[in-house]
């Protein structure tokens, strides 16, 4: 995909080194690492902002290219510009086109979507972002120094004129695919503005306190004794003002809380589980929704997953939380193959989805994603309900949940199972942070008071005696 990546002409601006890492001594000897040049990060976050338009997703080309791991900082870098260069790639790509007469070289251009990103918002000092990416582009080919300073250079000269003139395309005004503008504005005429802004914000570090350990005041508190400040939100939700690595968060090894956004906290409450029930969580994993149930009830709790690796990740998160489920790796649109007879009184289906609702987090989703999928996961989506609805108990219900803004997945997803099912009947639910919910669907966005999550979409389905 790309050429070699040599070094940038020294001395460059490199990226800090973390305070808090060993010195020399106390590392037994072990020699510094040396600073990396901001250009070598710009280069590999352009190589993954690459690799997503070519179809990976933004964790596995961040996996792939830095393999050999940068520095702590110099790696959080990193993600910061491959996912800001994502989330503000209808932007910097049309920028570009304003001034750049030729097209260069895919990784060449892809550095100047990345400085173009910095320059607008990061706080980078311009002539850094600039002579970095310059070095940055001149290492790939020595013929695009001139073009690569020529093209920085005279978006600096007016950025705000530069920035009237490409908010023409509604795929720099908006920062999400054309075809996807398209489809909120069918299917959400009064909301798809706010839900394309609530999809450019970034979500916030949100922890579920895990109860069968600790209370919400307990943690608060332990946070509090680090300086870390935590607004409570809903149920069990703790909302950080600031992100930071969960691992190092007191309480984490100990099992007191899980990271989930608070969207996704609603999936347990609304499912009215007690103890005793017999469960089915039919998509499970990471398990974040299964150990909330896991959480509030002692049950009979069934975890299937399809891929065995994220099934792996659901028993490490259910081991470190102390919780039990019966995880089975299969298919369940194929309930021949793992479903013993007894029927369910509570089944969760988080089905697979376009995960549109989720671009504040996963900016890469936007441009990974083909209008096409949208028809192909109703059509796997429809094919689950179908196969769980037999295992369901009379009286019983199911929650169907997707993490889409889409209707063809949600809303018209739902009409034609009832119109499939005659013994299936919608039950109401209240949905808080109104009017951010409309029928049963959450949009993205919120504040730190009321509301803030990602966009899912909730129906409850309630099998007739
Ligand atoms: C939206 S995610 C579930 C997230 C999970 N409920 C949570 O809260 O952590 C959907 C999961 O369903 C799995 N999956 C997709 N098709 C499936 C199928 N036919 N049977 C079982 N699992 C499936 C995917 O691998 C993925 O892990």
């Amino acid at each position: 995909m790309t050429g070699p990546v040599r070094e940038a002409e020294s001395p460059a601006p490199t990226i800090a080194h973390d305070a808090a890492r060993p010195s020399r001594c106390a590392s037994g000897g072990r020699p510094p690492v040396a600073p990396t040049p901001l250009s070598i990060v710009q280069t590999r976050a352009a190589q993954a902002v690459l690799a997503v338009l070519e179809g990976r997703n933004a964790d596995a080309a961040l996996a792939q290219i830095d393999r050999n791991g940068l520095d702590g900082p110099a790696r959080s870098a990193l993600v910061d510009l491959t996912l800001g260069t994502l989330r503000y790639l209808g932007e910097c790509r049309t920028l570009l086109k304003l001034f750049a007469r030729a097209r260069p070289r895919p990784l060449v251009e892809a550095i100047l979507w990345v400085a173009l990103y910095q320059l607008r918002h990061s706080r980078t000092a311009s002539h850094v972002v600039v002579s970095q990416a310059v070095a940055a582009c001149a290492a790939i080919d020595a013929g695009a120094r001139g073009f690569a300073n020529a093209v920085l250079r005279n978006y600096l000269r007016d950025p705000a004129d530069a920035w009237s003139r490409a908010l023409a395309t509604p795929e720099a005004e908006w920062n999400h695919p054309e075809w996807w503008i398209r489809r909120l504005k069918q299917d959400h005429p009064d909301a798809w503005e706010a839900i394309l802004r609530g999809g450019n914000g970034q979500g916030p570090l949100t922890l579920r306190v895990n109860r069968r350990r600790a209370t919400v005041e307990q943690v608060r508190e332990r946070l509090a004794a680090r300086k870390i400040s935590a607004q409570a939100l809903f149920d069990h939700a703790l909302v950080l003002a600031r992100p930071r690595a969960v691992e190092q968060l007191p309480g984490f090894r100990e099992g007191w809380f899980s990271v989930q956004d608070a969207g996704a906290q609603l999936a347990g409450p609304l499912l009215g589980v007690k103890d005793g029930m017999r469960v089915l969580d039919a998509c499970a994993a990471p398990g974040g929704k299964a150990a909330h149930l896991a959480e509030l009830a002692d049950l009979r709790l069934t975890a299937l997953e399809i891929d065995a690796e994220r099934a792996r990740r659901l028993e490490q998160n259910f081991a470190r939380l102390g919780l039990a489920a019966d995880v089975r790796v299969a298919d369940a649109g194929a309930p021949h193959a793992w479903w013993d007879g007894v029927a369910f009184d509570r089944i969760l289906l988080d089905a697979p989805c376009t995960g549109s609702g989720v671009v504040r987090r996963h900016p890469d989703g936007k441009w990974l994603k083909r209008e096409s999928d949208i028809a192909q996961l109703a059509a796997a989506q429809a094919r689950l309900i179908d196969a769980l609805w037999p295992t369901l108990a009379p009286g019983g219900r199911l929650l169907y949940v997707t993490c889409s803004v889409f209707h063809a997945e949600n809303a018209a997803q739902i009409e034609r199972a009832l119109a499939r099912h005659a013994d299936m009947r919608r039950v109401r639910i209240h949905l808080p942070g109104a009017p951010a919910s409309a029928g049963g669907q959450l949009f993205p966005g919120g504040n730190r008071r009321t509301h803030n999550h990602d966009g899912y979409f909730y129906a409850l389905l309630e099998k007739q005696r």
